[in-house]
């Protein structure tokens, strides 16, 4: 999988990908490429590739030996800005005044086989990976770069990480240092992005690359609703199979940018990494820095060879695998269901109903703590509210479980109330610049997470519940963004302010790391009002986030859609809420709400008492088909059958395992006269088997593969006779399993 040829070209590949570099006349590292597996590569085949033709007319003196050279159009790994080549770099460094233009030159590499899970930080991770890192140093400035290249078994991913080091005698700062890099020859794509709003996450959004920078990012503290780190170059005739997509994530939850600039000849440099806006390191002399790591993806099959890119890279080298194994719980969530309205005697009635109709999990949400009857209040004080619950939280959450129910506890762990005596007696461990102006959000402070003295005192809290209640299931919420970004830690040990954002992120991950170190079997559902911090850094922790507040089934289809692209099903908490839904007051019928949850872990989080006994035989009878087909929905392969389009109006999703697939087909509105008479090629069948649809017709896999699936008639709006279900918001599933016969 990695070879280095004559010391000079580093090549990984595996089989279905290849990823080429090597060195410049300067020592500097040449991106040379990625794409497509190009098998084994001789001396002729590397000369061949790495001929480059001069774009630029301006050369530099990079040395004695090296005098008609320049950086200018060069494809690079790791580029430094202003050394003849003027595209933004990838590393900026500063030493008291001084702007430094670090030469970094090849020194030696190391491989290393297999990477194994470390819970200190979100990383991959993978026992059929291989590492190389390359060292490069400036010998000049004292300052050694490491520059590492991670590849996956059967996967096109390329992870890559920056380090580093301060050999010197005089601190520097660092200004920037991205993740990840990747220069393209050419630019002829669109940019696709993940961006939305609080109840309206992650829609695919897209616009053509053109000269200069293309880039979005957060300044929040989070990855946040507004844009994802993760972004794809697509091809422009792109189709749900075919055509060429480079894509980009981070395995991080801070403030992030992810760009492309595209040059006067028309290539593009993609970078990733922490956001510099926000960000200055102090490297003392003997000091590293090391970046999260960066994932790049590639495939030449579409949106759907996409997702089989990022879907299996997830789940395999991102989650912990035993979520893979480990059913999910279907939960019951009292949020929507009472609000801060609760005590025990109305909660312990809504989950003996919940446990009639099959659910497994009962998750107590905000308002069980301190005196919290709004939002207003108690965050900080994770002590149990006895107002609510007299007989202590034990009790509460013993009864749930004697009814062989899992219990699941919100938290808001990096946040504090003005009311509590956390904050009272450590108003030093908030957030807040000295200035006497301060913006407060949702009423609430947000606790300085850069304090490793904070976030034991959370830690420790928690820790106290958890044990006493016997918690499974934890929902980490997080509802506010960062404002005034100051740390009074920080600023008592005189470090620079830009490093707040990196060491806040650090310490949520390491309180991450401590509760499931201590708790291994802890579920923790991420969450930061709704899907504000959906990413791999947090994916690495909690197996599954709560995608949006949006709850509404119709709205849920865009923000799954785009979601998907790049985070695979396990991941999405999929609850089933009251109608006229609460935040878009739409009605939908139970059975189209149902049919859109269940792609995926599958909860409900509406009063259950308040529904009819026809409506609560349906739940019932749904959970139990649920159940047979979980691991399917949860882990099986995600395929699109229908193309994104900013006003789709139906939606068709499949999900599959080696003997079985369900499609679902959603139609938001009804539309008069509108043809469906569409046919869906099916992938992942065996073209030797018999197939049966929804248990009645018998139908051969080859004719599936090639002749195709019909849209349902079921809802053929054309023909009112042969409709079905016929209105706004409908949907029907197929389910296709293979029958022993063969043919
Ligand atoms: C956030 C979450 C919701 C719910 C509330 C509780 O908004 O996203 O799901 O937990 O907080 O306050």
């Amino acid at each position: 999988m990695l070879d280095v040829i004559d010391s000079r070209y580093f090549y990984l590949h595996n089989g279905v990908v290849s990823y080429l570099f090597d060195l410049l006349p300067n020592q500097q590292l040449e991106h040379l490429y990625y794409g497509a597996d190009l098998g084994n590569l001789d001396r002729d085949d590397l000369s061949y590739i790495s001929l480059h033709i001069n774009k630029a007319s301006g050369t530099v003196k990079f040395s004695k030996e090296i005098k008609n050279f320049s950086l200018a159009d060069r494809m690079q790994e790791y580029p430094t800005y202003g050394t003849s080549d003027f595209r933004e770099g990838a590393v900026s460094l500063e030493t008291g005044e001084t702007y430094l233009y670090p030469d970094f030159k090849y020194d030696h590499f190391k491989i290393e086989k297999g990477k194994k899970r470390e819970m200190a930080q979100p990383a991959s991770y993978g026992n059929g990976s291989e590492t190389i890192t390359i060292y490069l140093k400036d010998v000049e400035r004292q300052l050694e770069l490491e520059l590492s290249y991670s590849i996956f078994e059967n996967l096109t991913a390329i992870v890559r990480k920056a380090k580093i080091i301060n050999h010197g005698q005089q601190e520097i700062k660092v200004k920037n240092l991205q993740s990840g890099v990747l220069d393209l020859p050419n630019s002829d794509y669109n940019f696709l992005q993940l961006s939305g709003a609080w109840v309206k996450e992650r829609h695919i959004t897209t616009r053509p690359l053109t000269q200069g920078i293309t880039k979005i990012e957060s300044l929040r503290g989070a990855s946040s609703h507004q844009e994802n780190p993760f972004i794809a170059l697509v091809d422009k005739n792109v189709t749900n199979d075919t055509g060429t997509i480079y894509a980009s994530n981070l395995i991080y939850s801070g403030n992030f940018v992810s760009q492309v600039e595209v040059d006067e000849w028309g290539q593009s440099r993609l970078m990733t990494g922490i956001n510099p806006a926000t960000f200055c390191w102090k490297l003392a002399p003997n000091e590293e820095f090391c970046t999260p790591e960066s994932v790049l993806f590639y495939t030449s099959h579409g949106f759907n060879g996409l997702m089989r890119q990022t879907h299996t890279f997830a789940k395999n080298h991102v989650i912990d695998q035993k979520w893979q194994k480990q059913e999910r719980p279907i939960v019951i969530n009292n949020w929507e269901a009472t609000y801060f309205d609760f005590d025990e005697k109305k909660l312990m009635k809504l989950a003996t109903q919940a446990k009639e109709l099959g659910i497994e999990c009962f998750v107590l949400d905000d308002g069980w703590f301190g005196k919290r009857d709004s939002d207003n209040s108690s965050l900080g004080n994770w002590t149990v509210d006895t107002r609510k619950f007299p007989q202590g939280l034990a009790h509460f959450s013993g009864q749930v479980h004697r009814l062989k129910m899992k219990f699941g506890l919100w938290f808001e762990p990096e946040m504090v109330s003005p009311d509590t005596e956390l904050y009272q007696e450590h108003p030093d461990w908030i957030v807040r610049h000295p200035y006497s102006r301060y913006s407060v959000g949702r009423r609430q402070y947000v606790l300085d997470f850069a304090n490793p003295e904070v976030v034991e005192n959370i830690y420790e809290q928690m820790a106290t519940v958890i044990k006493e209640a016997k918690v499974d299931y934890i929902k980490w919420d997080m509802n506010r963004n960062i404002t005034e970004a100051y740390s009074p830690y920080l600023h008592s040990l005189n470090h620079p302010q830009g490093e707040f954002f990196h060491r806040y992120i650090q310490g949520v991950y390491q309180l991450y790391a401590k509760l499931l170190t201590t708790f291994p079997n802890l579920l923790i559902e991420g969450c930061a009002s709704g899907g504000g911090r959906f990413d791999l850094g947090i994916l690495f922790y909690s197996p599954q986030i709560w995608p949006s507040d949006d709850s509404d089934a119709a709205e849920r289809l865009d923000i799954m859609s785009g979601t998907l692209l790049a985070y695979p099903l396990s991941t999405f908490s999929n609850h089933v809420s009251a109608v006229p839904n609460d935040q878009v007051k739409r009605v939908t019928n139970l059975k189209f709400r149902q049919e859109v949850a269940c792609f995926g872990p599958l909860g409900y989080e509406l009063d259950l008492n308040k529904l009819s006994t026809t409506e609560k035989e349906e739940i019932k009878e749904w959970i139990k088909w649920y159940k047979k087909n979980r691991n399917l929905l949860v882990n099986g392969i995600f395929d699109q059958l229908l193309k994104f389009d900013p006003a789709q109006n139906v939606y068709a999703w499949s999900v599959s395992n080696s003997n079985k697939q369900i499609i679902g087909f959603y139609r938001k509105f009804a539309r008069p006269n509108e043809s469906l008479d569409q046919y869906f090629p099916l992938k992942h069948l065996n073209s030797r088997k018999q197939y049966q649809i929804n248990g009645r017709q018998t139908v051969a896999g080859r004719v599936l593969q090639k002749y195709g699936l019909r849209e349902p008639y079921q809802f053929n709006a054309s023909n009112p006779d042969t409709a079905q279900v016929s209105g706004d918001f409908q949907s029907y599933l197929y389910q296709i399993k293979a029958i022993d016969r063969k043919i």
